[in-house]
């Protein structure tokens, strides 16, 4: 590189163009890098923030390759994107974090599960069955959870199997069944990582899931862990991270369960939901951390601010079109309530709308404040 290349301001792409996206322009306004954003959607909400939008599908081989081709690095905001036309930029010089061959691990759920196994991290027993009837020939395996190996999202493509009965409702494709975890607690890690393979540890946050929908609903940082445990939990997560041999930044979803032992659930090779609190109860955020590891500039300061918690903001039932923010104004009110909405014209049940993080020195203020904001922030038509 000449001193001249060495200067110029460097090109970034995103591939999707989600609220991640958004929030990770949000961070970028602060540093010397042009956006572009790849994305379908004209209207999605990174649209309006990044320096070049290219409407294109993310999946698409011509799309990816094309955008990507004139620019210094690319990074992702959801792993479904398409791994060939990255391997080719890779190999001409792009520089995608995560690498292309990361993302091909962990977009499939029966590879991410053979990664764990081939690198001795601690997760769930599985068997992969290729289609329906293998399954039923392992019902001697359930309890269990059967997740598809492709294209499953937001809690689709994973189907809890209790009883026989549940068999039918598995996936006839290529998916892994993996033995039901007695789950005391879900927590997730995130993991940055540089091209030096230096590394910063967020502190682990505790999830509360909807039982219904099925997504991330309140997530409280730091979890709640005994000593010993939060040593195992930053072991895994280390060791999970280091093995992709690639920078990035990586939130590992991991399962305390009953006995006290820690499983690895799932990687996500990004910015993610669980690290959304970052904004605003960290030194560094997720989203500031990652345009530190793809500029190559030092890791920023993982320590947490204060405790916090933090709320998705969900599409309300029986509300789809055009959407209106009931309570926001009396959310706003609130000390130390910081409000993100992703600028999503269209609200639909279930869809994510935005989040609020809280924080505050006292669990009881996080749980009594979360709670209201929940019940007061309502996405409705
Ligand atoms: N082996 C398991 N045992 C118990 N619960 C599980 C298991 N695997 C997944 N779950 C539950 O299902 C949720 C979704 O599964 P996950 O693999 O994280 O899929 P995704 O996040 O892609 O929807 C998890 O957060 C957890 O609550
Ligand atoms: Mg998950």
């Amino acid at each position: 590189m000449t001193a001249d290349q060495k200067k110029k301001i460097p090109a970034i792409g995103i591939l999707g163009g989600g609220q991640l996206g958004r929030m990770l322009l949000q961070a970028a306004a602060n540093y010397p890098v042009t956006v572009h954003v790849l994305e379908n959607d004209a209207d999605c909400p990174s649209a309006h923030l990044c320096h070049h939008f290219t409407k294109g599908d993310i999946r698409d081989f011509d799309a990816v390759y094309n955008f990507g081709k004139n620019l210094d690095a690319l990074t992702i905001e959801i792993e479904n994107v398409n791994v060939e036309a990255l391997e080719k930029l890779e190999k001409e010089g792009v520089k995608i974090f995560p690498k292309p061959a990361v993302l091909r691990t962990i977009k499939n759920k029966i590879r991410q599960k053979e990664y764990y196994r081939d690198h001795q991290i601690p997760t769930s027993a599985f068997i992969i069955t290729e289609n329906l009837r293998e399954l039923e020939e392992a019902a001697g395996f359930i309890p269990a959870v059967h997740k598809i190996g492709e294209g499953g999202y937001d809690g689709k493509g994973v189907q809890l199997i209790r009883t026989r009965e549940d068999l039918v409702k598995g996936f006839d494709s290529p998916s892994v069944l993996e033995k039901l975890v007695p789950i005391q607690k879900e927590i997730a890690q995130m993991v940055a990582i540089n091209e030096k393979g230096e590394t910063a540890l967020y502190p682990p946050v505790e999830m509360l899931f909807d039982p219904e929908l099925n997504l991330l609903d309140y997530q409280l940082c730091p979890a709640e862990l005994s000593t010993q445990t939060l040593y195992k939990v930053e072991a895994i997560a280390l060791t999970v991270v280091r093995n992709f041999k690639s920078p990035g930044i990586f939130a590992v979803e991991m399962f305390v369960d009953t006995n006290g032992d820690v499983l690895v659930n799932e990687t996500a090779p990004r910015v993610h939901n669980s690290g959304h609190h970052t904004i605003e109860a960290h030194y560094c955020s997720q989203f500031d951390m990652l345009w530190r590891v793809i500029l190559d500039y030092p890791l920023g300061n993982t320590d947490a601010l204060l405790p916090s918690i933090m709320v998705n903001i969900i599409g309300s039932d029986g509300h789809s079109g055009d959407v209106r923010y009931e309570g926001l104004e009396e959310v706003l009110k609130m000390d130390n309530a910081f409000v993100h909405l992703y600028g999503k014209m269209q609200t639909k049940p279930g869809r994510k709308m935005g989040h609020v993080t809280v924080l505050s020195h006292e669990k009881q203020d996080l749980l009594h404040k979360s709670n209201r904001i929940k019940r007061t922030l309502l996405p409705k038509t």
